[in-house]
């Protein structure tokens, strides 16, 4: 059993005692870290980046670093079957290990968050190579999930030390990916409250939406959400729970499969949803779709948009708004076999809001692809 709540924040609301400079990378542990990286390079466009493995002196894994404009994958796997990795990726399939974040300052972040009540992933380690010094230290958060505090400000090199920059023949095109919007955390029954806490208190984000069941409930399935954001805003992780409905949930189906907690979704941003989604359609990512229903009164719903209502609704693109403006965003089938982790790509036109105008449809799409697998 995890102690992760310790006693209430002293610091007021006002002083942010994690500073976090947006999302560093995202590393999943996986059966085949090659065919992974080439994957993600073929369908969504990331580029060769940097390497680790024998050859660059690691003896237990291989990692391959993949990058489109701010956003960095790491996709690694142990080399041998002796190693806490592969009982990882036994018990959860190919899934996200780390959330690793991006900080001035990575030994204060991990002071900050252990006396808050984190339990210590890694202490503040400084690695060193010819392209400088790197600051890694690490917490643990639901599930086997870590989130890393990188510190990169005098460091130089491709990726960091370890690493060698991975130059490649086979290089896709990029399809218009940015940066990570947000990353969706699915935690067990009544959880969701104690990682609000566990993300207010010990790492000082504060809750910026709720949903409850009576939003985000189909005739079968449900589920509550709360969004806990960082103080400038720049890392948004929304966590869902499973809710009581006529039948499974898909957080629970997501449990089951993942067996535990975990990552559910990373939103990746875009400034082109209907340019980046063709491309990743055509080159053999697949999405969620909706009834064509959907399109027939929705400019009534959310009123006038710049863009074309048929390429949206070729596409299975949805649109919501809020007070702020409007936003565009589609979702991916799971990117695995098992129905655990998928993406969702995101435009964002001045709404900062998650799409709970698309909760209904989204969810009866996702509950025909849970009836199709048996577990509805
Ligand atoms: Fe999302």
């Amino acid at each position: 059993m995890e102690t992760v709540v310790t006693a209430a924040a002293a610091q007021p609301a006002t002083q942010d005692f994690l500073p976090l400079q947006g999302t560093d990378y995202v590393e999943f542990y996986v059966g085949n870290a090659k065919q992974a990286a080439h994957f993600y390079k073929t369908a969504f466009g990331f580029q060769s980046l940097a390497y680790a493995g024998p050859e660059t002196g690691v003896k237990d894994r291989a990692s391959y670093v993949v990058r489109q404009n701010k956003l960095t994958f790491v996709f690694t796997t142990p080399l041998r079957s002796q190693n806490p990795m592969a009982d990882h990726i036994y018990k959860h399939g190919d899934g996200v290990k780390m959330l690793a974040l991006k900080v001035a300052d990575a030994a204060d972040a991990w002071k900050q968050t252990t006396a808050r009540g984190a339990r210590s992933y890694q202490e503040p380690i400084t690695l060193t190579d010819a392209d400088g010094e790197l600051v890694l230290s690490g917490i643990h958060t639901y599930g086997d999930t870590v989130h890393l505090f990188v510190e990169r400000k005098n460091y130089r090199g491709a990726f960091m030390p370890g690493f060698r920059k991975w130059e490649t023949l086979y290089q896709p095109a990029e399809t218009g990916l940015l940066y990570v919007d947000h990353c969706v955390g699915n935690v067990g029954w009544n959880q969701m409250n104690r990682w609000v806490k566990f993300y207010e208190e010990v790492m000082g984000f504060r809750n910026i939406l709720s949903f409850d069941d009576n939003d985000i409930s189909t005739e079968y399935s449900a589920l509550m959400s709360k969004v806990m954001s960082n103080g400038n805003g720049f890392v948004k992780f929304p966590i869902n729970e499973p809710a009581e409905g006529k039948k499974k949930s898909q957080v629970e189906e997501y449990l089951d499969y993942y067996d535990g907690e975990g990552c559910q979704h990373v939103a990746l941003a875009t400034n082109d949803i209907v340019k980046t989604v063709t491309e990743l359609r055509n080159r053999g990512v697949e999405f969620l779709q909706v009834p064509s229903s959907y399109y027939a009164d929705l400019l009534s719903r959310v009123g006038h948009i710049d863009e074309d209502l048929r390429p949206l609704e070729e596409l299975g693109i949805l649109v919501d708004r809020d007070d702020e403006g409007y936003l565009l965003q589609i979702f991916t089938k799971p990117v695995e076999d098992r129905p655990t982790l998928f993406f969702e790509i995101i435009q964002r036109k001045g709404a900062k809001s998650f799409g709970k105008g698309n909760f209904k449809a989204l969810f009866e799409a996702i509950e025909r692809e849970q009836e199709l697998r048996g577990n509805l």
